[in-house]
């Protein structure tokens, strides 16, 4: 039946949806519509629990394509952003992703036409989405509800956190939940569903109530400790706080019953840090500490929208050493450590090889979250480019403010536009030094992801010259120490 058919009949069909948030069966129901002609205001999206009986002349069955159908276009673009927007919670959703993707198969520029209203409203819908996953990712308070080790029991601590998600977000945060709490059992309550992960397996369960949670735990103490050494008045701007931490989170935030009492002492605080000299002129975060915990909330570029968690650089705080690599790679993501993975491994066996003490050296990266691409259930690197890089200088130049080192060696080339805000070329640079803005002296040399990537002879001779590298950065290091 072709689309003039099934206006003239008054076919429509009646796409009942098993889940708020399911975009493979959105996909595959829209793909079998485009196919057999069916035209966006022939459709009834009914969501999850609605009545789809309503509609009575509806045909309930999925349409079937033709065996000659042709193949339906949609772009890596509108996928992505499909993805995030069908776990919006308006309801008009599925109804608006489909009629791009008709529309879209005869004008694949549509998305591309910034003026267009339902390509406005598609970006505006995966953008609230985007930023209610992260305000979950930066909001969820765990409270510690049982302990079976106090009845004599193996340990069995299960944390409880309750919140209230605007969009159907849970099963998009799961990955990032279960990664960066592994190693605890804990329950994620929520009016929209649950999740129990417990260190093995992750379990859905259904909607809670706020009184399902527990209201308070002697963690929260440690929270409101930590919050409170870590609030800095110079920092202080009312609204940026509000903007980030909406009033609505704050209920289940054990930290924020301290934010006014913070916030009226601000100015005092402020003028006495002036007073003690102990305030710099930029507003970077003047501990590696807050610098630390300042990139795991960073959204300045895209990398940090990922499932991953910013890695901080590691070391003494006044190492004469700084090596700093690309980006944390998969490994490094999950430990929340920096060079703990097969590069790293490669590097610590050259340092030693050097003479030079890891322990006494800090090392980080160029970029603090890891970029990658999902095949699977595999994480592909992906290097950052050139403007990520510049983006996140902003934190290594804090970190190099504080630790201050006498010498700083550059892996590879996106480290080395990290530290110099220029793209050179390794083979030129290596061998000698280049002073920096600070005084300190910048070294660089090749990334050893790269020599993994050799074999043979070629990576013999790269493995020379690294080594010979660090021999000259050891050997530097030595004099500068007299
Ligand atoms: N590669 C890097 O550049 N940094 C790491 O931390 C790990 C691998």
């Amino acid at each position: 039946m072709n689309a003039l058919q099934h206006v003239r009949l008054g076919t429509y069909y009646v796409a009942q949806l098993p889940e708020q948030d399911d975009f493979e069966f959105w996909r595959d129901r829209a793909r079998a519509l485009v196919q057999c002609d069916v035209p966006p205001d022939r459709i009834a999206w009914v969501p999850p629990g609605g009545n789809g009986d309503l509609f009575t002349h509806g045909e309930r069955r999925a349409p079937v394509p033709p065996a000659d159908a042709a193949m339906v276009r949609a772009s890596k673009p509108f996928i992505q952003l499909a993805r995030s927007a069908i776990c919006h919670s308006d309801p008009d959703r599925f109804a608006l992703l489909y009629r791009l993707l008709w529309r879209h198969q005869a004008n694949p520029k549509v998305l591309e036409d910034r003026a267009d209203g339902d390509v406005r409203r598609l970006d505006e819908l995966a953008r609230h989405v985007r930023r209610d996953i992260h305000k979950m990712r930066a909001f969820v308070r765990f409270r510690l509800v049982e302990d079976e080790a106090a009845q004599g029991g193996e340990s069995e601590e299960h944390y409880v956190a309750w919140f209230e998600p605007e969009h159907h977000i849970l099963r998009a945060n799961a990955g990032f939940f279960t990664r960066r709490f592994a190693n605890m059992r804990w329950s994620i309550l929520t009016p929209k569903g649950s999740l129990h992960w417990d260190t093995q397996a992750l379990a859905e369960g259904p909607p809670a109530e706020r009184a399902d949670a527990p209201a308070g735990d002697p963690v929260e103490a440690l929270w409101r400790k930590y919050y409170a050494s870590t609030f800095n008045p110079a920092r202080l701007k009312v609204g940026a706080m509000l903007k980030e931490m909406p009033r609505k989170y704050w209920k289940n935030m054990p930290e924020t019953s301290l934010i006014p009492e913070l916030v009226a002492g601000a100015q005092a605080r402020e003028a006495a840090m002036v007073d003690a000299g102990s305030i710099e002129p930029s507003e970077r975060p003047d501990t590696l500490d807050a610098i630390a915990s300042a990139i795991h909330s960073c959204r300045r570029c895209p990398i940090g929208e990922l499932e991953n968690q910013a890695v901080m650089g590691e070391g003494p705080r006044r190492a004469a050493l700084m090596v700093v690599g690309e980006q944390p790679g998969d490994q490094e993501d999950l430990a929340g450590k920096p060079f703990v993975g097969p590069a790293g491994q490669v590097l610590d066996r050259f340092l030693q090889q050097a003479g030079i003490d890891r322990e006494q050296t800090y090392v980080t990266n160029a970029v603090k979250h890891f970029k990658f691409t999902q095949r699977g259930k595999r994480r592909l690197h992906q290097s950052p480019t050139a403007k990520e890089i510049d983006i996140c200088r902003w934190w290594l130049e804090g970190e190099r403010a504080l630790v201050q080192p006498r010498l700083v060696l550059a892996l590879g080339a996106s480290a080395a536009r990290g530290l110099l805000g220029k793209t050179v070329s390794i083979s030129r640079v290596r061998g000698a030094a280049q002073m920096l803005e600070d005084g300190s002296e910048l070294w660089v040399t090749a990334h050893p992801s790269y020599l993994l990537r050799l074999e043979g002879p070629a990576r013999e001779e790269q493995e020379r010259l690294f080594a010979a590298d660090l021999a000259a950065v050891a050997e530097r290091l030595a004099e500068l120490a007299q």
